[in-house]
């Protein structure tokens, strides 16, 4: 891996870059995140991230002692010193910083700012052209009364023991339930299926993370006519549906033919899917272009 990381203000080199051990982020897992990667090296979709990662803070009482400015300029520093990498993943980490051990949010001075940029990691071509097999998995998404999935925090255990639920049955990503019972989303990516045409994914009520790419999305829909919406979905509508893709920033849309060895459809990424990410591409190229990335 090659990496660097901007911590506290200085630029590091990825064995250099360090955080005390008595950082809450560490003790407690007490800080948030979020996850960005470049077309044409520019930081895609820098605002709702940003603003996602300020609503992150806000419910854990956390102060985000920069402006967007400030630290878009810290973001574009930190890609500046990694001129080698063609496209990159983008990893800003916020803690809660370096204090006594208690719980109580004022025992830290101020917190810890990380920016990790490193390569992209390239999702395999055969993931996009024939799509891929989830697992509906066992471990249910965390009660948003009690950690909230719409905090995009340091805290990863529910999504990583569903995740490691799937790959002990090779499967690409974990599908959960939420308390519910209904579907919820993937330990890191958003769900939909597709049925007679038109693209569902459970609502943010269901108790999942609000997605950057969920959410653009939405927007493709209306640049393409495909309607997009929110809707309850069970674990038949899963069995039902015509198609199935995942979204997230780094892999944006994933066709999913199988889930839990069960196939989707007819076992190939379907027509609404293809159209979806084909003009997924192709708005990303065109925002890249009109400089309105990061936007
Ligand atoms: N994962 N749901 C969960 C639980 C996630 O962790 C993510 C993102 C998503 C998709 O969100 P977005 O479209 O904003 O990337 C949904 C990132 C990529 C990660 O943690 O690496």
């Amino acid at each position: 891996m090659s990496a660097v990381a901007y911590v506290n203000g200085t630029i590091l080199g990825e064995r250099e870059a360090m955080v005390s051990v008595f950082d809450h982020g560490f003790v407690f897992g007490e800080g948030v995140y979020e996850v960005l990667r470049t077309y044409g090296r520019q930081p895609f979709l820098f605002e709702p991230h940003v603003r996602r990662l300020r609503e992150s803070a806000a419910r854990i009482a956390l102060d985000v002692p920069f402006t967007d400015e400030a630290l878009l300029d810290r973001v574009r520093a930190t890609l500046a010193a990694a001129p080698d990498l063609e496209e990159a993943y983008i990893r800003i980490v916020l803690t809660r910083g370096v204090g006594e051990f208690s719980y109580d949010p004022h025992s830290c001075a101020s917190p810890t700012l990380v920016i990790i940029v490193k390569a992209l990691g390239v999702t395999a071509p055969s993931a996009y052209e024939q799509g891929v097999e989830i697992r509906l998995v066992g471990v249910t998404r965390n009660h948003p009364q009690s950690l909230n999935p719409r905090i995009k925090s340091n805290n990863l255990l529910n999504n990583a023991l569903a995740m490691q639920e799937a790959i002990r049955h090779g499967a690409f990503e974990a599908l959960m339930k939420n308390y519910r019972g209904e579907i919820c989303e993937c330990s890191q990516s958003n769900f939909f299926i597709v049925k007679d045409g038109v693209a569902t994914t459970p609502p943010i009520e269901a108790g999942l993370l609000a997605g950057i790419t969920r959410a653009f999305v939405f927007d493709l829909g209306l640049e393409t006519d495909i309607p997009v919406r929110e809707g309850l979905l069970r674990e038949d509508d899963v069995w039902q549906a015509d198609e199935a893709f995942i979204t997230s920033t780094t892999r944006e849309i994933v066709p999913v033919v199988r889930v839990s060895g069960r196939v989707i459809g007819p076992g190939s990424p379907g027509p609404i899917t293809r159209r979806l990410m084909e003009v997924y591409r192709a708005c990303a190229a065109r925002l890249v272009s009109a400089g309105a990335a990061a936007h």
